[in-house]
């Protein structure tokens, strides 16, 4: 049985489409790479421009996904074809080495999650959180845990059993929610957090004047790193979808969660590393664990807590692992004639792999070597060529897609296809030069101490 099977079974109602859709966008995006970013490129000011771009980028770049899903009723490579032509297929080859990219140090990041569960079990990080953070990120444990969630996609993925995991993903959502709430809340009360509030909510100018170029296609990255935007897994989802759905409406609930459980995560993230004075950049990719360790540990009940937090975003990542993995091993089932089961080990093998070194990186800059290029460049690069090809090529059929089921729109039609044929791609076009130039300063300065050694 393929997640296609499994699909289409689920999408009966319209909760199934949304939960899978928010199955894939909710995860590591959301409480890692979130928080992460906002620490990265100075607070509240990369807040505002990340909103923004959920909102005039993240909303249409949904809709152009899943208005191509919808009316070819294909997978990505079938899709495009189908919309733009024969070269366009080819655009499929492009998702599948994301997919496999992305996933690669995703499993890695999600070993980490794992291991804290285990930690929580334990008490091991109870101590010092921010040494605890350093041991278990890279080196033999990491190596371990990345191998565990990696194996733990396989089985999903090759078995088929799907379902039973998108149901233990709706209890997922909730209970995450639950949990960050509380956190947040015992946050709240820690000394700094009136600093931590302003660092993260009141946006400096003149951070956004001197960073911009830094900023910006941190921001579009991260909106289409967590939306799950940019290699035709949208596609996918809307491909089994029934016809009287308003798409528009859906692609606004998808992100007002998705974007609500990351602000959820900032919360929490900030009051508790400023309480313990810890610069809210400074442990870098690490933030969101060292400042949970800390809270975990001196909450009362906090490392049961923290176990069942956990678990709960470990199996947030792993929904989301499951839709990047599926992707390729679905394209290559299809174009190739492989079975499931040895095109799962194969993909899977080569994915842990590829990951291997992340794990091994004790400076945590091969991390940012993966990241910055699937996110900020790949991933826009694939939103791109998806927004040409609706708004340029296949104008007239994605707007009669999004009509259906919601009936005439008169000109909010014209003006989503008007948004995305000059407005939009152009922001798109600036921010990947932006993005560019910046993982190039990456690889000559911070990569290239790094290879030195
Ligand atoms: N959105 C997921 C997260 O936030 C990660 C993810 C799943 C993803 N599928 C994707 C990112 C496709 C980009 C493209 O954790």
């Amino acid at each position: 049985m393929s997640l296609d099977d499994v699909i289409r079974e689920n999408w009966a109602t319209r909760f199934g489409f949304i939960l899978a859709a928010v199955g894939s966008a909710v995860g590591l995006g959301n409480i890692w790479r979130f928080p992460f970013q906002v620490g990265q490129e100075g607070g509240a000011a990369f807040l505002l421009i990340y909103l923004l771009f959920i909102l005039i980028i993240g909303l249409p770049a949904m809709l152009v996904e899943f208005s191509i899903g919808r009316r070819t009723e294909l997978s990505p490579v079938g899709a495009l074809r189908e919309f733009g032509g024969d070269a366009w297929k080819y655009i499929g080859g492009l998702f599948m080495l994301i997919a496999f990219l992305i996933m690669s140090y995703y499993s890695v990041v999600a070993g980490w999650v794992v291991r804290y569960f285990v930690g929580s079990l334990t008490g091991g990080y109870a101590e010092d959180p921010e040494a605890y953070f350093l041991t278990v990120a890279a080196g033999t444990d990491a190596l371990l845990f990345h191998a565990i969630f990696m194996a733990a996609t396989i089985a999903i993925v090759a078995l088929g059993v799907q379902r039973g995991i998108e149901l233990a993903a709706k209890a997922m959502v909730p209970a995450l929610v639950v949990l960050m709430v509380a956190v947040a809340v015992y946050a709240a009360t820690l000394p700094g957090a009136g600093e931590a509030y302003a660092y993260y909510l009141s946006p400096d100018f003149g951070v956004i004047a001197d960073d911009w170029q830094s900023i910006i296609p941190s921001a579009a990255g991260q909106a289409f790193f967590t939306l799950s935007l940019g290699m035709g897994i949208m596609i996918t989802y809307a491909s089994y979808l029934a016809e009287d759905r308003n798409l528009a409406e859906d692609s606004a609930i998808i992100i007002g969660l998705d974007t609500g459980i990351a602000f959820l995560a900032g919360l929490v993230v900030f009051p508790i590393l400023f309480a313990a004075t810890i610069g809210p950049a400074d442990p870098g990719a690490g933030a969101i664990f060292v400042a949970l360790a800390g809270a975990f540990a001196e909450i009362r009940f906090g490392l049961v807590l923290g176990a069942v937090f956990f678990f709960a975003f470990a199996l947030g990542a792993l929904t989301s692992a499951i839709s990047l993995m599926e992707v390729v091993v679905s394209t290559v089932i299809d174009e190739f004639g492989v079975d499931r089961i040895p095109a799962t080990l194969a993909i899977g093998g080569g994915m842990f792999v590829l990951g291997a070194p992340v794990a091994l990186d004790g400076d945590l800059v091969l991390i940012d070597l993966y990241d910055q290029l699937a996110a900020e460049i790949l991933l826009v690069t694939g939103s791109i060529l998806l927004m040409v090809l609706v708004a340029w090529i296949a104008h007239d059929r994605a707007l009669d897609e999004i009509q259906r089921g919601v009936g005439d729109i008169g000109s909010l039609g014209q003006i989503w296809i008007w948004l995305v044929r000059v407005p939009v791609l152009l922001a798109l076009i600036a921010t990947l030069v932006l993005a560019i130039m910046g993982y190039y300063e990456f690889l000559t300065g911070p990569f290239a101490e790094w290879l030195a050694g």
